[in-house]
């Protein structure tokens, strides 16, 4: 029996790189950082840190051979800085050292002389300095100019998201060995190892055949791995590659947290336009991004903004612009939901003010405008399928929220230092990745001739629990045991050209692939087995192993039928490859149909807080999530009930801080505060069935969506808040931290 990923981690018998036996004569690399924001590099002066006993050597940009960059968008993405450095924690050099302790000392005692130039840290500074990584995209339906004058109501305002750090267990590693001819054999924890290997190519000027990199699995990812983890990988390469010797490269938790991009900070100003009767007619929003240093995913991530600028509502005239703006932080990269959620939070803030305003209740609002079949949004492409109504009205109908809403009112009259409130959060997540050509995958599967499976796939998995998806979907096509199906480690000598596992299409893109190859193998099987039951290929079926004729099963079972294939020669592999069709954008016009579907949901969060502290529960999740026929049951339940909390996290408690020079302050679990088991809401989760014509075995994907339920958890708190000082007109700075709860408890309001 081939035991699971979850049934490997509760036993702790799951291996990860940090895990693998080490060989002789491994080295470690500890790369030297920038010490300050920005400015340009004197001198280094390596001569401390090479005296050190048990150092190798040091390695500096003029030490690569190949081409210093590790980015797909710009030049300044560089592997290692030569002249001028543009954040803290960017690397310069690398220390080889025969241990982890030798390297990481030695690298203190590099010294690196700067010339100090001026630094930004926030959007708006950095957007009125003329600092962007491109120019401002804009996304238009309608007239909005014409349309603020059919408004009753107009309000305007601005909303704040912040920075989130990933938090994934397991920091950022790889081991990298040399091999005959020139070869390297790669182990790196990243989400994309497709451009790991393409990245080393370029970085050691040879052919991506010579670089083989392996993907057991991760421990935790959320968007951190996808563009991230190539960087450390490339240094173990640059020096196992120059040494011929392994090489190994492993970031403790502080330098990880200081060292590696968050989630994009954003800045909203927005705009919002109703008739008396609470429907939206337009929309005007500007979202001030904070790349960090280089574009990394920024530009990406800024065009899924714009997408779901609308959420779930339709809103007949809307402008919404976004600039990406270049600031001295790390850079900011990929995390679950990829700009979606900030887009949604700035929507949300809109919607409340508006409410507040008028003197409804938000949900109100929400109710009214949201999206139904057919309806575009702001990128020309109408809502198929659409689930918005339908979610909102079993949420209300199964968890009897107007009943909730009775029983907050009541505990709030009757109660003065403490507060209730419940906030209704909809989510609508177009599913493909952005980038077109990203929505492909491919998948090998072999027949072994004792009747076992073997899947590769592009599919990586980091605790999302894809391999167990692809193993179910190889398993149903097959018509054999789950039992006899491995999903093996994710291969570049395996799979070529893979997509990163991430924009939540995992599944849905290799799952695809997988089903393809299996339905291969199988079309020669039936022909065997039709020889063997004395029919026609058509007549065969194979149902959870035995070998079926017209349905009823044969004298054959499954391990019969593979051995006569192998005897008589017949193909038991085979390679497929899927792209998703009818998926295209067109920049020039920001139309098109960018999306395979759409997931939605809508959740309901519920909060108390402690009036005199300022403290607070989450006291309650319910959601509807429009899950499709899964693959998974419990696995789509633990994505949907980790992305609430990692939403809740991101809105409530997590808070990145630098000081004035840009040093991150909040590098340690002590001071950076995420959800834990005790912060844990209940969270009761009830999935819409329903078919999905648009992804493998009508399944929906799940990975990023549920996430931004969350927000719903800061608008919770803010009517919390209110119901205790309802003069209290809220800035909508997220995250709602206990501290900024209790300052609004007893803010005038003037
Ligand atoms: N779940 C776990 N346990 N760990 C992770 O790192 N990453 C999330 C989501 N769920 C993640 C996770 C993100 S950001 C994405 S894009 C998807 O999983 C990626 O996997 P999928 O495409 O297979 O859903
Ligand atoms: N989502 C996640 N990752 C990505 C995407 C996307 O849409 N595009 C490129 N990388
Ligand atoms: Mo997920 S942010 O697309 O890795």
């Amino acid at each position: 029996m081939h035991a699971n990923d979850t049934d490997l981690h509760a036993q702790g018998a799951s291996t990860f790189i940090d895990d693998m036996p080490e060989p002789a004569g491994l080295l470690h690399a500890c790369p030297v950082v920038s010490g300050i924001a920005h400015g340009l590099i004197e001198s280094i002066d390596l001569n401390d840190a090479l005296a050190c006993p048990g150092v190798v050597t040091i390695l500096l940009a003029k030490d690569i051979p190949g081409g210093n960059n590790i980015g797909n968008v710009e030049a300044g993405e560089v592997l290692l800085a030569e002249q001028e450095v543009v954040y803290q924690g960017q690397p310069v050099a690398v220390v080889v050292a025969e241990s982890d302790a030798v390297a990481r000392q030695a690298a203190g005692l590099v010294r690196i002389c700067y010339k100090e130039l001026p630094a930004v840290f926030d959007a708006r500074t950095a957007h009125a300095q003329g600092l962007h990584i491109a120019p401002p995209r804009i996304f238009s339906l309608g007239d909005v100019d014409q349309a603020w004058r059919d408004c009753d109501v107009i309000v305007e305002g601005s909303a704040a998201s912040g920075a989130q750090e990933h938090v994934y267990l397991e920091t950022q590693v790889a081991v990298v060995y040399p091999l005959e001819n020139e070869g390297l054999k790669v182990f790196s924890a990243t989400q994309s190892p497709g451009m790991v290997q393409r990245v080393i190519a370029r970085v050691l000027d040879c052919a991506m055949n010579r670089v083989e990199v392996d993907v057991l699995r991760l421990g935790g990812a959320f968007g951190g791995k996808e563009e991230q983890a190539t960087g450390w990988a490339a240094m173990a390469a640059l020096a196992a590659g120059r040494l011929q010797k392994p090489v190994k490269v492993r970031l403790n938790r502080g330098e990880d947290m200081r060292w590696t991009g968050k989630r994009h900070p954003y800045d909203s100003d927005f705009k919002i336009g109703l008739d008396k009767t609470g429907r939206i007619l337009a929309y005007e929003v500007c979202f001030y991004q904070n790349a960090g240093a280089v574009a990394d995913l920024s530009l990406a991530i800024l065009e899924r903004t714009l997408f779901h600028a609308s959420n779930s509502y339709f809103i007949p005239n809307v402008r919404a612009t976004a600039i990406s703006c270049r600031t001295h932080l790390p850079p900011n990269t990929a995390f679950r939901g990829f700009g979606g959620p900030q887009a949604m939070f700035a929507l949300e803030a809109a919607i409340f003010k508006a409410a507040a305003a008028m003197h409804v209740d938000p949900a109100h609002i929400q109710r009214w405008n949201l999206l139904q079949e057919g309806q575009p949004f702001p990128y020309g492409m109408p809502a198929e399928n659409c689930r918005a109504q339908r979610c909102w009205q079993q949420l209300h109908d199964r968890f009897d929220l107007p009943r909730r809403q009775q029983a907050i009112d009541n505990f709030n009259a009757g109660h003065s230092l403490e507060k209730k409130a419940l906030a209704l959060m909809p989510i609508c997540f177009g599913i493909s990745f952005t980038a077109t050509f990203l929505n492909q995958a491919s998948a090998l599967v072999h027949v072994y001739a004792d009747g076992s499976v073997s899947v590769s796939c592009g599919a990586v998995e980091m605790g999302q629990g894809v391999k167990e998806k692809i193993r179910h979907v190889a398993a149903r096509t097959l018509g054999i045991d789950k039992a006899r199906i491995k999903v093996e480690s994710t291969n570049t000598a395996r799979i070529a050209n893979m997509s990163p596992t991430a924009a939540s299409v995992g599944a849905d893109l290799n799952g695809q692939a997988t089903l393809l190859a299996c339905q291969r193998i199988l079309q020669g099987l039936k022909t065997v087995a039709a020889r063997l039951a004395g029919g026609e290929p058509e007549q065969i079926s194979i149902e959870q192993e035995p070998v079926c004729l017209d349905g009823r099963p044969t004298a054959t079972g499954w391990n019969k039928l593979v051995s006569e294939a192998y005897l008589s020669r017949t193909p038991l592999s085979a390679h497929a490859h899927y792209a998703t069709p009818k998926v295209f954008f067109d920049r020039s016009t920001e139309r098109g149909r960018p999306f395979a579907y759409h997931v939605y949901g809508c959740a309901a969060v519920e909060v108390a807080i402690d009036c005199l502290r300022g403290t607070y529960r989450v006291t309650g999740v319910s959601i509807v999530h429009d899950g499709g026929r899964s693959l998974a049951p419990d696995i789509d339940r633990g994505q949907v009930e980790g992305g609430v909390v990692q939403g809740l996290g991101w809105m409530t408690l997590e808070e990145v801080r630098h000081d004035g020079q840009g040093r991150l302050l909040t590098d340690s679990l002590t001071a950076y505060k995420i959800p834990d088991l005790y912060f844990a809401p209940d969270i009761a989760v009830e999935f819409l069935d329903g078919d999905n014509p648009a992804a493998v075995m009508h399944s929906k994907a799940v990975g990023e969506p549920p996430l931004m339920y969350g927000i719903g958890g800061y608008f919770a708190l803010v009517k919390a808040i209110r119901a205790f000082n309802p003069d209290w007109q809220p800035g909508f700075s997220a995250p709602m931290t206990p501290e900024k709860v209790l300052l609004a408890l007893y803010e005038c309001g003037c």
